[in-house]
This record gives C-alpha cells, sequence and structure tokens, in this order.
C-alpha cells in the first residue's frame, strides 16, 4: 500500500521516487496520502461503538498530515501546547483532543480549557490540583480523565514501554480509585473519563486485552460509588511491520474486538483511541544518498547524507527499518554499516545489513519512516531538517521546505 517496486523502480502511489528526490534533494521524507486516508478507514471500521480515533500527532506532526487526518473526522491526542496549537492549526475538532503527559504546566492547561478540549488526562494528584486552580482563575471546570497505570508488561521495547508500576507513566493502578474520590471534592473539576496507554508497538494484543478489563473493574467500583465515566480511552500502541520475516501485529480487527469486549458492560460510555504508529508508520520513507563506500578491517561502510539527527529509532532503540535502493539493478549483495555523518559511532541507520550493493550517488529509500522520523529529528551537528514531501496520487507537494542555514541560527545573537 503506497509504496511498491515497478520493474526495479520504487513507486510512491503513482510517481518515481526518483523523480521526487531529483526535485527536492535528500535526506527527505516521502509520505503516500492514500496510505495515510486507508489506514485510518481500516482502523476506524474496526470498531463498531460509538468511537472517537483521536490521531497520536507525536507520530507524525506536520499540519499537512495532520489535516488529512481531520478532514477524515480523526480527532488529536496532543502532549503539549506545541501540538495543541499544530492540531487547532490543521482543523481538528477541539471535542476530539485528548491531552496526555505527566508534566502539563498552568500555561498548558489554560490553552487547553481555552480552547475546550475533550480532556486532559492527568497524571499524578499535583496535576489534579492545578487544574482545579487554573479553572478557578478562568472561571470555568477543567474536565479531566485519570491515566491509570494497569502494571501490565506490553511485552516491547523498555524505552516504549509506560504500563508498569516501575514506569514514570499514569496514577498506580490501587490508588486510582481514591484520586477520583478527591476530584470529586473539587470544584472546579468535571469528571469526564478514564485513561490508559501500555506502550507503543505492541504486537501481542494480550496486554491490552488484560489492561482492559482490569481498567473495567475499576469503573465498575467507581459506578458503585456514583461516578459514571462519559470516556473510556485506551490510548494507542497497536504495532506495525517493520520486519517482515519477524513482526507479526494482531489484526486491528482483533485489537478492536478484545478492547470492545472488555468494556461491553458500559456501552453508553464513548470510546477514544489514540493511534499513532498505525496510522503513519508504514506511509513514509526516509530517502538518503549514498556518499562513500569504505572498508575499515573487515567491515563495509556505506556512509549516506542522513544520520541519527533526521532519523534516531535505529540509534536511540536499536529498531530495524528495512532499506532498499530506490532503484534496484540486481548488483552483488554486501553485509554492510549503513551510517550517516555524524560524528558518533552510534550513529547508524542500519548494521551488518544485507543490501544489494549501491554505488555512491544513488539513493536508498529507509521505510517504515513516517512515525517518530521528522518528528525526532534534531539538529545535531548543525544539520539543517530534511524536507518533508506529501504524494497525493501522480502529484507531490512539499509540505515542509528542506530547513537553510538562516534557518539554523534562526533566533541566535551574536
Ligand atoms: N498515546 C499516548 C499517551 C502515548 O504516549 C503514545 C506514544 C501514543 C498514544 C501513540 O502510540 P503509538 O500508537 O504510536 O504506538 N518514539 C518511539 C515511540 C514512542 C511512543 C510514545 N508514546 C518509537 O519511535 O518507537
Amino acid at each position: 500500500m503506497g509504496f511498491e517496486y515497478k520493474n526495479g523502480e520504487l513507486y510512491v502511489e503513482n510517481l518515481k521516487v526518483r523523480d521526487i528526490v531529483k526535485d527536492v534533494k535528500t535526506p527527505a521524507y516521502i509520505y503516500s496520502k492514500k496510505h495515510f486516508q486507508e489506514q485510518f478507514e481500516k482502523f476506524n471500521k474496526a470498531f463498531t461503538r460509538e468511537h472517537c480515533v483521536s490521531f497520536a500527532i507525536k507520530a507524525n506532526s506536520n499540519l499537512s498530515v495532520i489535516k488529512t487526518f481531520a478532514e477524515l473526522g480523526s480527532g488529536a491526542d496532543i502532549v503539549s501546547k506545541g501540538e495543541l496549537f499544530r492540531a487547532l492549526k490543521a482543523g481538528i475538532d477541539p471535542s476530539k483532543i485528548v491531552f496526555s503527559g505527566v508534566a502539563k504546566t498552568d500555561d498548558e492547561i489554560e490553552y487547553a480549557i481555552e480552547n475546550g478540549i475533550m480532556m486532559m488526562n492527568l497524571e499524578s494528584l499535583d496535576e489534579l490540583y492545578a487544574v482545579d486552580r487554573v479553572a478557578k482563575k478562568l472561571n470555568k471546570k477543567g474536565r479531566i480523565a485519570f491515566r491509570v497505570n494497569p502494571d501490565v508488561d506490553p511485552k516491547t521495547h523498555p524505552y516504549i514501554s509506560t504500563g508498569l508500576k516501575k514506569n514514570k507513566f499514569g496514577i498506580p493502578y490501587e490508588e486510582a480509585f481514591d484520586a477520583y474520590m478527591q476530584a470529586k471534592n473539587l470544584d472546579n473539576i468535571e469528571i469526564y473519563g478514564i485513561q490508559f496507554h501500555i506502550g507503543s508497538q505492541l504486537l501481542d494484543s494480550t496486554p491490552i486485552y488484560d489492561a482492559s478489563v482490569k481498567v473495567a473493574e475499576l469503573m465498575r467500583k467507581l459506578q458503585d460509588s456514583g461516578i459514571e465515566l462519559k470516556a473510556i480511552d485506551v490510548g494507542g500502541g497497536l504495532g506495525i511491520v517493520y520486519n517482515k520475516k519477524e513482526d507479526n501485529p494482531p489484526s486491528v480487527e482483533t485489537y478492536a474486538k478484545q478492547i470492545e469486549d472488555a468494556f461491553k458492560e458500559f456501552p453508553n460510555a464513548l470510546l477514544v483511541l489514540e493511534p499513532g504508529r498505525f496510522l503513519v508508520g508504514n506511509g513514509g520513507i526516509m530517502v538518503t544518498k549514498v556518499v562513500y563506500h569504505k572498508t575499515n578491517g573487515k567491515k563495509n561502510f556505506i556512509i549516506v547524507d542522513a544520520g541519527m539527527n533526521d532519523l534516531i529509532r535505529p540509534s536511540l532503540y536499536g529498531a530495524f527499518q528495512e532499506i532498499q535502493p530506490i532503484t534496484q539493478k540486481g548488483n552483488k549483495k554486501i553485509v554492510c554499516d549503513i551510517v550517516g555523518p555524524i560524528c558518533e559511532t552510534g550513529d547508524f541507520l542500519a548494521r551488518d545489513y544485507e543490501i544489494e550493493d549501491t554505488e555512491n550517488g544513488q539513493y536508498l529509500a529507509v521505510f517504515s519512516s513516517g512515525a517518530y522520523g521528522f518528528t525526532m529529528a534534531s539538529n545535531y551537528n548543525s544539520r539543517p531538517k530534511a524536507v518533508e514531501v506529501m504524494v497525493d496520487n501522480d502529484a507531490y507537494k512539499i509540505i515542509r521546505k528542506r530547513e537553510s542555514l538562516e534557518d539554523l541560527i534562526k533566533g541566535e545573537t551574536l
């Protein structure tokens, strides 16, 4: 879907990647609008009860990408004032926005309340008191949910696992009931929902089911004490295929059914979903140019013009992302490290990777770069950020210009 080789030539929808990079140069992020739309429809259709899909925009927060989802009726899961600003600019309906994160400041809380978002998902009592205080000042009510930490092992990379007791996220399951009781006593708080998010790139749907069952149990207890929740937000996390030989995520239908089964005794609550990676991950590639080859001792290196500042997932998580030449010539295969220009040993896109050898000046595509690719990019080593391009059928549009040298020093003084 979206990206396909035809006679050894990589296409995005109906455009040759080679033709795009000839114009826009590298490194370049290239997205398929159709892929985004199809993933959204697939996800949306899998749920049968009343629900709201709120795209986790940290995965890809380009305005045009957010707008693509807004046009399909998507909401947004945001984690900062900056993300809320982007979501509103891109046309997301505020009543479909949920606000995650452990450290919401007064300023962010005020911006969220003023803009009438659906709810703020709170992660501590300190945060509850802050919302109460800010809401009072505004003479409004702060609509809240608590993010409950269900202590379920999501069986994913430790850096992206969030629902264990040892993680900083959420309110411990055992303390959540009392937190709601506290909230009930505050004048400027409207208790609206409950939320959990156990981790990202989940390749097994059992942990999400187990967490849902635990949260449903807590909801029963709250109901018995007179607290009816209007929204159940199950976070994001559904995994995608990065490695065709190894990754076998559950189908979105299985994922949806397990969640709906766990919460069937609360049919009137709105189910909120916060998918990020599922919607955009496989809808983007990062294209980079081979600049040099070299061999040190026994190791072969392909040196490219994109580094860990452009795409950090391989360096940070040891994440696997498939890499292929955009024009396959049938050259002999080599085993090599594909490395960037940054002055760090950890600057690689792949290690001990088997790939058809590609001459200097040719291009490689790093697949599955639509999520947590550009959004995690930095200017390390004073490298301007890459261009972002969106393809729609047989046309492409630059949706973020490559940064210039002047952009690099913007706001600095001599
Ligand atoms: N909701 C909350 C509260 C989250 O913290 C996240 C992701 C999501 C939703 C979306 O999760 P998704 O559906 O995309 O798995 N940078 C890492 C991933 C970090 C995920 C952080 N939270 C990576 O590149 O793998």
